[in-house]
């Protein structure tokens, strides 16, 4: 008896960290910058589904694009791939390197309807 008092909660404990780290990688809180390989920022705040809630944007393809023979593919979405699957550390062909690619979506939304963050350290938010 004594050993089951023991167990409990370190079953409890156990069944707390799959709980916690399933939730963790459902919702996205920040973009993953390992592409990059050498990094320089920290990764920047992006809560993917609240951001967009708030942003008010509807259309997946806004941001997950799908382009055919140069031409923007209307209502079609890219959202099962990266950015890195199509955007390399080098620009290739029409396409921006990857980190244009963040930049020119992110910051070029922010900046045409003056709303989210323009600031470097306001994206790329330092650890505390
Ligand atoms: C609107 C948000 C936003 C703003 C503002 C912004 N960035 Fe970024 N930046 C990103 C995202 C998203 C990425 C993709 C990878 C990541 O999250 O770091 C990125 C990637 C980068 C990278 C390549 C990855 C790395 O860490 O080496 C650098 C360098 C960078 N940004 C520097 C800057 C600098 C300098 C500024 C200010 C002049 C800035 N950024 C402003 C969102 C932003
Ligand atoms: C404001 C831009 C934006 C919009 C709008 C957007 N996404 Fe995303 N989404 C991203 C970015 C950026 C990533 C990270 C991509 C990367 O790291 O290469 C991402 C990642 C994802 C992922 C993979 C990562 C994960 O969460 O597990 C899925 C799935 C996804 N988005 C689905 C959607 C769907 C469905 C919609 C429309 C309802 C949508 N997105 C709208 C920017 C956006
Ligand atoms: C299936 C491949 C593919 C994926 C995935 C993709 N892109 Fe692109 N993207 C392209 C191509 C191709 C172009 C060049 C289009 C042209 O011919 O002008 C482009 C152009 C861009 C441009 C410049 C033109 C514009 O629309 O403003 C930005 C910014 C951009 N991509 C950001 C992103 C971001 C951020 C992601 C991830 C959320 C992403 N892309 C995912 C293929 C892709
Ligand atoms: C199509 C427009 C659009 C795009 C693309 C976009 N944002 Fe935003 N973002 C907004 C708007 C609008 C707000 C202000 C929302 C509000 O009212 O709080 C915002 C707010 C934010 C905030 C403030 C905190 C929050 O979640 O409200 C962060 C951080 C942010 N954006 C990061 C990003 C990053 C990183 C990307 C690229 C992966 C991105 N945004 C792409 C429109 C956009």
């Amino acid at each position: 008896m004594v050993k089951n008092r023991f167990y409990i909660p370190v079953l409890f404990i156990v069944f707390m960290f799959i709980f916690v780290s399933v939730h963790a990688q459902e919702d996205m809180v920040a973009i993953d910058n390992s592409v990059f390989g050498f990094v320089q920022r920290a990764p920047s705040v992006f809560k993917h589904d609240e951001h967009n809630e708030k942003a008010d944007i509807e259309d997946c393809y806004t941001c997950h694009h799908l382009y055919e023979d140069g031409k923007l593919v209307e209502d079609e979405s890219s959202e099962d791939q990266s950015c890195s699957d199509c955007h390399n550390l080098k620009k290739s062909g029409n396409a921006p390197c990857l980190m244009k690619a963040f930049h020119s979506s992110c910051w070029g939304c922010h900046k045409g309807k003056k709303a989210g963050p323009l600031m470097c350290g306001e994206c790329h938010v330092k650890e505390k």
